[in-house]
C-alpha cells in the first residue's frame, strides 16, 4: 500500500511524510532499490544531480509510468540545484537537465542544495587552489538565485521550491525577500543532531522540514575515507535507549528513529538499497511512542553533525557556510 501520510506545504501541495533517500547508491543499486521502493509503497523519491543517479531513477520511473503501474500525480519527486550551479543564471538550465535525466516534465520540489557555491573547471572537476583547497564562489546571492527559483514555478517546471542545509538566519533572510516563500528546508536531523531551534523556526513559519540522515547515514564513512577524513561516526541504531524502545514495541531501532521524527511533522527520507529494509522503514505506523519514550529520545541530543561537508576541503571559507565541525571525538 502506498504511503498515505502526508504533510501539507504552505502552497497546499501534499508531500508524503516518508520518502526514499538516494545518496550513495550506484546506478545498478538504485534501479533495483527504486523498483523495490515503489513496490513497497514509497511515492516520494529524494535525489540530486550530485548523487549521480537521476538518469537511473528516470529509467525506473519511465518503466512504471509507461506500464501504467503508477500515475505521475501519485509520485513526489524532489531534486536540487547543486552547489556548483548556485548562481541565478544557472537555475533554469540546471532544472531542465535534471528533468531530462529524470524523464519528467516537472518535479514536485526543487531545492537549493546548499547555501554556498563551489567552483569547477571546464572538465567538471572541482577547482582547487595551490593549497589543495576547494575554490568557493563568494559572490553567492541567495536572494537573486531565489528569484530565479520562483520563475520555475510559474513555468511549471516544479510545483514547489525550497532550500537545503539552510540555517535559521538564511531561511529568515529568504522569507523577508521573496514572493514565494520556501516551502521546505531539508537538513540533517536525527536524535544526535536535533536542531530544535531551526526546526521550531521553520515550522512556525510554515516551512516544512525534511530530515536527511535520519538513521545516521552510516554510508558516509566510505565517502569520508575517500576524501582522506578519518572519523568514528556514531551508530544511531546501536544507542541503548533506542534499542530498548524498539524491543518494547517489537520494532527495530530504525523504525523507532523514523517514527520519532515524523511524529513532530518532520518528513524523513531514510536511504536504503535493501528491499527488506525499505519495507521496514515504511512500516512505522502500527505503534505509538509514549511521552516518556519521546522524552528519552529527545534527551539524546549531542549536537553531532554527521554530514558536515568536511569532505569538501575548504568550503568553510565560503561566507554562506554555516556549519562548523561540531563532531567532538
Ligand atoms: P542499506 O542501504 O544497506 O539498507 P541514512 O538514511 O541516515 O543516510 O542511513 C542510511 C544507512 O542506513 C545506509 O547505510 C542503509 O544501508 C542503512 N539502513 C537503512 N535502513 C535501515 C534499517 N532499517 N536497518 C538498518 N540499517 C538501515
Amino acid at each position: 500500500m502506498a504511503c498515505n501520510k502526508f504533510v501539507t506545504l504552505s502552497n497546499d501541495e501534499k508531500m508524503p511524510i516518508i520518502g526514499i533517500g538516494t545518496w550513495q547508491a550506484s546506478d545498478e543499486e538504485i534501479e533495483t532499490a527504486i523498483d523495490s521502493a515503489l513496490e513497497a509503497g514509497y511515492r516520494h523519491i529524494d535525489t540530486a544531480p550530485v548523487y549521480g543517479n537521476e538518469q537511473a531513477i528516470g529509467r525506473v520511473l519511465k518503466r512504471w509510468l509507461d506500464a501504467g503501474k503508477i500515475k505521475r500525480e501519485e509520485l513526489y519527486i524532489v531534486t536540487k540545484l547543486p552547489p556548483i550551479s548556485n548562481r541565478p543564471h544557472e537555475v533554469e538550465p540546471t532544472i531542465k537537465k535534471s528533468l531530462a535525466d529524470l524523464q519528467l516534465d516537472y518535479v514536485d520540489m526543487y531545492l537549493i542544495h546548499t547555501p554556498f557555491t563551489i567552483c569547477i573547471n571546464p572538465d567538471g572537476s572541482f577547482k582547487m587552489d595551490e593549497e589543495g583547497l576547494m575554490e568557493v564562489d563568494k559572490s553567492t546571492n541567495l536572494a537573486a538565485t531565489w528569484l530565479e527559483m520562483e520563475k520555475l514555478v510559474a513555468q511549471g517546471l516544479t510545483k514547489s521550491i525550497g532550500v537545503s542545509n539552510f540555517s535559521k538566519e538564511q531561511v529568515e533572510r529568504l522569507l523577508k525577500n521573496c514572493k514565494i516563500p520556501p516551502a521546505n528546508n531539508q537538513v540533517e536531523h536525527h536524535v544526535y543532531l536535533q536542531q530544535r531551534d531551526l526546526i521550531d523556526f521553520c515550522q512556525a513559519n510554515n516551512v516544512v522540514v525534511t530530515a536527511y540522515s535520519p538513521l545516521g547515514s552510516k554510508g558516509i564513512a566510505k565517502f569520508n575515507a575517500q576524501a582522506g577524513l578519518k572519523r568514528d561516526l556514531p551508530d544511531l541504531m546501536d544507542i541503548p535507549e533506542v534499542k530498548d524502545i524498539a524491543v518494547a514495541h517489537g520494532k527495530t531501532p530504525a523504525q523507532v528513529l523514523i517514527r520519532w521524527i515524523i511524529d513532530t511533522g518532520v518528513v524523513a527520507i531514510p536511504k536504503s538499497t535493501n528491499a527488506a529494509r525499505l519495507k521496514q522503514n515504511l512500516d512505522v505506523f502500527d505503534f505509538q511512542l509514549s511521552a516518556d519514550e519521546v522524552a528519552k529520545l529527545c534527551a539524546l541530543d549531542k549536537n553531532i553533525r554527521i554530514c558536515d561537508f568536511a569532505f569538501f576541503h575548504g568550503v568553510e571559507r565560503h561566507p554562506e557556510f554555516t556549519f562548523k565541525n561540531q563532531y567532538t571525538n
